[in-house]
């Protein structure tokens, strides 16, 4: 399918419904919850993908005491190779020093850009650090990431909606599919 085309939702496999995003997102909520309790906080959107993951959480946390950011990371290299080179282009605009700091993003799928978010973070002396994923996509990490909070974990496929696209496409579908580009 050439990535200009749209499928029709009605040919993309269903992997997780708005339903069970919905409660899954409310777990991992009071997951957090549990860590931080009332405990300043900065949360970090990995733009763009984590946008509608983003801004659920952080509306079922009952911590109050947050402050929000974002970055949008781009990486270069061969798709699986440990070459791959990720750089900012853009930052956080908060200063996280002593800070926790809790890194929310869709997708763990090779690790690069996570291993490079953390080592990032880490050497601007944050107070804590920790992740959360939506999906836990473990068939071709290469990298070890350590993942504090993981919603899903999935085997393998090419998952698109809630906030993930294929070529910029289906970032707005409530729940999650499979597809299967050709
Ligand atoms: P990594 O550096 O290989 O871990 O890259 C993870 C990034 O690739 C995620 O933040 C996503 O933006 C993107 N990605 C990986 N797998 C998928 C997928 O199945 N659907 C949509 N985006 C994906
Ligand atoms: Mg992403």
């Amino acid at each position: 399918m050439p990535a200009s085309e749209v499928m029709d939702i009605r040919d993309l496999k269903p992997v997780f419904t708005q339903e069970q995003i919905a409660t899954r997102v409310r777990e991992l909520a009071s997951e957090i919850d549990g860590v931080y309790g009332d405990e300043p906080l900065v949360v970090v959107c990995v733009l763009k993908g984590a946008a509608i993951f983003f801004s659920d959480l952080i509306r079922n946390l009952h911590n109050k005491n947050l402050e929000l950011d974002f970055v949008r990371l781009s990486s270069y290299g061969r798709e699986s190779t440990s070459s791959k080179h990720v750089i900012f282009n853009k930052d956080v605009e908060i200063d996280i020093c002593d800070k926790h700091v809790l890194i929310v993003e869709d997708i763990v799928d090779s690790g690069h850009s996570m291993c490079f978010l953390l080592g990032q973070f880490a050497a601007r002396r944050v107070r804590s650090l920790r992740l959360a994923t939506l999906v836990d996509k473990g068939e071709r990490r290469e990298m070890d990431v350590a993942l504090d909070f993981v919603g899903f974990t999935l085997k393998k496929g090419f998952i698109v909606g809630y906030g993930l696209d294929y070529d910029e496409r289906y970032r707005s579908l409530p729940g999650i599919y499979e597809i299967t580009p050709e």
